[in-house]
């Protein structure tokens, strides 16, 4: 179902994106982007799937930008949307 297909992953160097990152490789995709805010996380994803870096490309953005999610989309077969903040605690309204 995957193979040779390009694949998105926003949110991609989360906890499920490192998961489903290594699960869909093992499929033989064409390419799978990741896409996400942060590119220290990106960084050190790179090193961890050095072995893959002709399959992995990694972007950077915010999925609130339509434009660049767009743009990240362009020719893509599939998409896995995993971009989150799932820590409920920090996700309530600050009051400096
Ligand atoms: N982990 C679990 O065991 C588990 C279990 C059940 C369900 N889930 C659900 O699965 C989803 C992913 O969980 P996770 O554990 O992989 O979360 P995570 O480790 O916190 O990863 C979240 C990903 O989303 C990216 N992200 C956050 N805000 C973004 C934004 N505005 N634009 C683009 N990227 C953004 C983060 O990278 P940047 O911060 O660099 O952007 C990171 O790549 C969540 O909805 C979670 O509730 C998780």
């Amino acid at each position: 179902m995957y193979e040779n297909k390009k694949i998105l992953i926003v949110g991609g160097t989360g906890t499920i994106g490192y998961a489903l990152t290594r699960l869909l490789l093992q499929y033989e995709p064409a390419v799978i982007r990741i896409f996400s805010r942060d590119e220290y996380k990106q960084f050190n994803m790179s090193i961890d799937f050095s072995k893959h870096s002709q399959k992995l490309r990694f972007l950077i953005g915010d999925v609130r930008d339509q434009q660049r999610l767009i743009r990240a989309m362009e020719d893509i077969d599939f998409v896995f949307h995993l971009a989150s903040m799932k820590h409920v605690p920090f996700l309530r309204v600050q009051s400096f």
